[in-house]
């Protein structure tokens, strides 16, 4: 396990500071709210086979669903090691910290692929929602390098928790947890930030029918492992601006 991989939760003035051998769902519900430990999962490739971090290609969109069946999360290995402590505040006011990202360099990231504007997602028709390569040109912002929602431009921070940078998103992305084991394995713990899950499997109950089996098996969270593929192989087409 990586042990940089810790975070701190701010909960009103108090900053409280937790090592990842301490992460629980208890602990986490009695000092910040908007940290949720789901099942330690491990990232595989479409093969089965555990996803190492040195493998990942840098700048490239990867897709897993976590921490339930139908819920898309991005996982980019950035070009650049991420910023650390970084203090977000959800969109009902609450602080809270994101910590860096993972692995040697501290490049990879992960983070909940549901726009929190109006909810925008990769599905196996499209997605309007990617990380956009630093020499890829985007109308959401003036440099790239950043996730943009094409559905009305919102911009947000890859290397700083998802913080949103521009457009008409008012909270940062979700941010997955990752933790980066010494064999150099990625496993997804939890979820940090205010999320729109239940917002999400109201809104789309067609499309968890269609792709997913129905609202019961969409719900179901993720276990043991997720298979983790490139965006362009989850979604036929890329809509980007
Ligand atoms: S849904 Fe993403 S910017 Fe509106």
């Amino acid at each position: 396990m990586d042990r940089r991989n810790f975070l701190k939760v701010v909960a009103g003035a108090t900053v409280v500071a937790i090592n990842p051998s301490l992460i629980g769902g208890k602990l986490y519900a009695a000092d910040g709210r908007l940290y949720v430990a789901y099942e330690k999962t491990q990232l595989l490739d479409a093969a089965g086979k555990p996803i190492k971090a040195s493998s990942l290609e840098q700048e490239v969109n990867y897709v897993f669903n976590y921490p339930y069946a139908s819920t898309p999360c991005i996982l980019v290995n950035l070009p650049k090691p991420t910023q650390q402590d970084v203090e977000l505040t959800a969109e009902n006011g609450e602080k809270y910290v994101w910590k860096s990202g993972v692995g040697k360099n501290r490049t990879i990231v992960a983070y909940v692929a549901i726009c929190t504007h109006q909810l925008t997602h990769p599905t196996p028709n499209d997605s309007f929602i990617m990380y956009v390569p630093q020499k890829t040109k985007t109308m959401a912002y003036d440099k790239s390098g950043v996730i943009v929602c094409s559905s009305h431009l919102s911009a947000f921070d890859a290397s700083a928790g998802a913080k949103v940078l521009g457009g008409a998103a008012t909270q940062p992305l979700s941010a997955v947890v990752l933790e980066h084991a010494a064999d150099d394995t990625l496993w997804a713990v939890g979820i940090l930030g205010l999320d729109k899950f239940q917002d999400y499997f109201k809104a789309f109950k067609p499309e968890l029918k269609q792709f997913y089996n129905g609202p019961a098996e969409a719900k179901k969270l993720v276990s043991i492992s997720a298979k983790t593929v490139k965006l362009t192989e989850f979604s036929k087409d890329l809509i980007q601006y």
